[in-house]
């Protein structure tokens, strides 16, 4: 779930495992560690409680040199978080271990070393690796025989990576439903669970493969298969921008990533439309003939991914005319599902890394689905290697746990892909298609006008920081612009908040309507306006404190309980995209004024590559 640093080098690594931690803390971490061994085998751990900085003072007050090691931060699943439950776990002295994720049968695993001698120091499942290894290296072998038996031993998904003291120029890495990458310098090699984690040392990488092992020198890696056969995997030079780690002028970087969705939507944009048209073929090879084909849409993902599912599927039944259904990955890949004939599986992801998402991609491969694609933005990543197309969001390294120019880069691309499969099934005209892409084109603009609400919203904002729960309505496909509204503002500022189909709220909700309950509402000028009116009338007449998101032409008068934000009108096509940039901007600022941690809310992480 975490983050892995490896080296292999002449110089010492310490600083450079812990500058990868840091490039790996976005993905959420309660405690970090790092060990390391120097020429002599003298082996040094290090570990603490809380964030990388903590273990960087450490480091500071108390060097470790060496040009062997491997770095941590953890994300606790078995265990507390805690400086005895910190990675690395050792083995005796000489084994070390780092690992991401979960090792099912650790129980059964424990029991045995237990009775074999082994004193466990941590309630980790990691600790049973590193006791494994130890045990099948006194049975005889290398430390890659060991490492490769005591992998036939694990059930579960992890990434994890071994060192042993006597032995101290190798790494060995194993990567099984956890992502890890191994960086390729010179005289010098490195892994990661994200290459993102290595841009400062490298930008030549090897993806690991499931099932893979690797052993790591300073001048080689050698990578076997599932069977333990050598295999070669392909070298990719990244292009990832070196310095997304950088807050530049932000305050957080869930600021900057919302500040940058102009930028992130003209690059979703580039080389997919002309002035009137989506270019079809743009989308990936093999695409056209997909569309061509499909009579059904099925869309997986997760979280704030799932939330963009959901929007495009009014798109796909009412721009393209083809029936779409959405499900959240953790309840797809556990249900007993019907195959529509000629599906086309849609996963959404901004890390490409999601353990659910990519495990119902896995078993929807297997069940008959016609193609899978995924819209995704992390390039090399799991997802994108694993379906038949990958559409790439573009917009660049998000780093805030909180999801926000991924979302809105999903949709464009979305929007795109419902366009394409229209004029393709021919359901949307040459008209409609250029009044799509006109509007596609006029987005960026329009985001920027968005954004130039920031200071009303700030002010609006100090109404919410004493409140305990929020409602967000919207109806039609600004329902679930109200679900992503909902999300953010419970995710960063820890306000209970919920979202309703406006229509809803008479079926419960309208029972928890009070003066203490905020009721914000995305109202633009739309078919269903009228209906939304009434909704709100039901609200008014309760005692609701409402706050409306409403397009200025929308005809909506300031009164009491009832707070009017008039907002540009812009094309219906889009609207959904532009209306969610006011409501990220009230759950960053609800937040700052509660004083939480904006990129690192408590208790979440980055990348969910755990079920
Ligand atoms: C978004 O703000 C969340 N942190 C979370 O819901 C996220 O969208 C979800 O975990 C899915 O992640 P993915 O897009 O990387 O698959
Ligand atoms: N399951 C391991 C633990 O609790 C690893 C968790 C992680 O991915 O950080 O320590």
């Amino acid at each position: 779930m975490c983050g892995i640093v490896g080296a292999v080098a002449q110089r010492d690594v310490a600083e450079i495992l812990v500058e990868g931690l840091r490039r790996l803390e976005y993905r959420g971490y309660d405690s970090a560690g790092l060990a390391v061994v120097d020429a002599e085998h003298q082996l040094n751990r290090l570990r603490r409680l809380g964030k990388v900085q903590i273990l960087a003072d450490a480091l500071d007050a108390q060097p470790v040199l060496g040009g062997t090691g491997i770095a941590h931060t953890r994300w606790a699943t078995h265990g507390e978080p805690s400086e005895e439950n910190a990675h690395p776990h050792m083995s005796g002295e000489n084994i070390a271990v780092v690992h991401n994720g979960i090792i099912e049968n650790h129980e059964p695993l424990r029991e045995i070393l237990t009775q074999r001698g082994y004193v466990f120091t941590s309630q980790t499942d990691t600790e049973v690796i590193a006791h494994l290894v130890h045990w099948e290296l006194e049975q005889g072998g290398s430390l890659l025989d060991a490492f490769q038996r005591t992998v036939a031993q694990l059930h579960g998904a992890y990434g994890t990576v071994v060192m042993d003291r006597r032995d101290p120029e190798r790494l060995i890495a194993a990567r099984s439903g956890s992502p890890l990458v191994i960086g390729l310098g010179i005289g010098e090699n490195f892994l990661a669970s994200d290459q993102l984690a290595l841009l400062n040392v490298t930008r030549r990488f090897l993806f690991l493969e499931e099932g893979d092992i690797a052993e790591i020198t300073r001048r080689a890696v050698d990578i076997f298969d599932v069977e333990g056969n050598a295999v070669e995997r392909t070298i990719h030079e990244s292009t990832a921008e070196h310095d997304a780690a950088d807050k530049g002028k932000y305050r957080h970087y869930m600021q900057k990533e919302t500040f940058e969705q102009p930028s992130a939507i003209i690059n979703t944009l580039e080389g997919r439309i002309d002035a009137n048209s989506v270019l079809v073929e743009s989308l990936g090879h093999g695409a056209k003939e997909i569309l061509q084909k499909a009579e059904h849409i099925q869309i997986i993902a997760c979280g704030t991914s799932y939330n963009a599912g959901m929007v495009a599927r009014y798109w796909f039944e009412s721009i393209a005319g083809v029936s779409c259904d959405v499900e959240i990955a953790s309840e797809f890949r556990y249900r007993n599902f019907v195959t529509r004939p000629n599906s086309v599986l849609i996963t959404l992801s901004q890390s490409g890394e999601t353990a659910d998402t990519l495990a119902a991609l896995r078993l929807a491969k297997e069940r008959g689905f016609m193609a899978a694609m995924t819209v995704c933005n992390v390039a090399g990543s799991s997802l994108v290697r694993e379906s038949d197309i990958a559409i790439m969001t573009r917009a660049g390294t998000e780093i805030g746990v909180a999801s926000t120019k991924a979302f809105t880069t999903q949709l464009t691309a979305l929007l795109m892909m419902v366009t394409a499969l229209g004029k393709e099934k021919g359901t949307v005209s040459a008209e409609k298609e250029a009044e799509i892409v006109k509007s596609l084109h006029r987005l960026p603009a329009q985001i920027e006008q968005a954004l130039t609400f920031d200071k009303q919203i700030e002010a609006l904002a100090e109404d919410f920081a004493d409140k305990h729960h929020a409602l967000f309505l919207g109806r039609g496909e600004f329902y679930p612009i109200a679900m992503e509204a909902s999300l953010k503002l419970k995710e960063i500022s820890y306000i209970h908040a919920e979202a309703y189909a406006a229509g809803e709220l008479k079926h419960g909700p309208l029972a928890l309507i009070d003066a203490d309950m905020p009721v914000i509402v995305i109202a633009p000028n739309n078919e269903l306006l009228e209906k939304l009116k009434s909704n709100i009338e039901e609200v008014r007449a309760r005692g609701g404190q409402l706050y409306v998101f409403a397009d200025e032409s929308a005809g909506f008068q300031e009164s009491d309980g009832m707070t009017i934000i008039p907002m540009p009108h812009v094309d219906e096509v889009c609207a959904p995209i532009f209306y969610t940039v006011p409501m990220q901007l009230l759950s960053y600022h609800v937040a700052l004024i509660k004083g939480t941690d904006v990129d690192q809310p408590r208790n979440l992480a980055k990348a969910v590559t755990v079920e």
